[in-house]
């Protein structure tokens, strides 16, 4: 399957620079001078990522990819902006038609890292569409070796939140969303760590911002995949918290599904359970006190009962959940 990367920009040398760069990366690219040729373009051939300048004459970069959204949906979009345009490369982020921007001039490194995290957009979206697990899975594994804390969190996250759901004798569909939720819930931070992320500009935040953000471009992900609302939710929401102290919406203990509820103790339990880079491991009894202590303020009492219960089964049968 070809997977095509598109450059767009009026000025010729800014594309002889790029493919350039991505020559020396071993990455071929097809490059367009005007958003009428590009669209000639994404008509005629699969491309994966679209990197389009917003000032062109003629159609501007950002009027581009929002038809390349309606003509190739799953195209991961990219636009290089000048300082005078954050305001409108955020509007567009926020409205999930762009999947991040780069201020010129960029740094080359930087504009190589964005264009790979979006080809592994590109690709983790592919394989959910495929049902292709092992593709799934392994991009999942690679997203977290950006993050040493973080390895295997999402399939030890998937295999504590399954065990509740079956406890509650949830039904099997409903299970298996719950999986594919646990394994996707932190895909977006696909790309967080470049462009935007450290840009030092008139931004809140860095940190914050993907704090805040990550659930959202996760669920856009989801939906961009056709994964069910029930998935969605998850993603969406898995940074709630029962008194309505989460993000990315502030929900309170029953308007947050169940689903997402489930995930985020196994979310937490795991976090607590494994090093940070600001603190050790706990042990498992103590991470279960502090699930206890979070009761009714973080988490759902009811699940974090019915995860203990689950957790003093398998140390009394010396088994793990794990
Ligand atoms: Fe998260
Ligand atoms: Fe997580």
């Amino acid at each position: 399957m070809a997977e095509d990367i598109l450059f767009v920009d009026d000025e010729d040398f800014i594309l002889d620079i790029v493919e350039a760069i991505f020559e020396q990366e071993g990455i071929p690219v097809l490059t367009a001078r005007s958003g009428e040729e590009a669209l000639g373009i994404v008509k005629t051939h699969e491309i994966a990522v679209l990197v389009s300048d917003h000032h062109m004459p003629g159609m501007m970069g950002l009027d581009l990819l929002s038809r390349v959204k309606t003509i190739s949906p799953d195209t991961v979009k990219i636009l290089v902006t000048g300082f005078a345009d954050l305001d409108t490369a955020m509007e567009a982020i926020n409205r999930a038609e762009v999947f991040r921007f780069i201020v010129k001039p960029w740094e080359n490194t930087h504009l190589v890292e964005l264009v790979k995290d979006a080809l592994r957009r590109y690709r983790l979206i592919k394989s959910i569409v495929r049902g292709d697990e092992a593709t799934m899975l392994s991009l999942v594994r690679a997203l977290e070796l950006k993050d040493s804390y973080t390895k295997g969190h999402s399939e030890r996250v998937a295999q504590y939140a399954t065990a509740i759901a079956r406890k509650l004798d949830l039904p099997g569909e409903t299970v298996k969303a719950i999986q594919y939720g646990s394994w996707l819930h932190d895909c977006g931070k696909i790309g967080v760590s470049e462009s935007i992320l450290n840009y030092e500009g008139p931004l809140d935040d860095a940190e914050i911002h993907v704090m805040r953000n990550h659930p959202l471009w996760g669920a856009d992900v989801a939906r961009q995949a056709r994964l069910t609302e029930t998935v969605v939710n998850i993603v969406l929401s898995h940074h709630e918290r029962f008194d309505g102290k989460g993000y990315p919406a502030g929900l309170t203990d029953g308007e947050i599904p169940l689903e997402a509820r489930i995930v985020a103790v196994a979310d937490i339990y795991d976090a607590l359970i494994t090093e940070r880079p600001y603190r050790k491991a706990y042990d498992r009894d103590k991470a279960q006190e502090m699930l206890v202590s979070m009761k009714g303020n973080v988490l759902d009492p009811g699940l974090v009962d019915v995860f203990c219960d689950i957790l003093s089964r398998e140390n009394s049968s010396s088994g793990s959940v794990q």
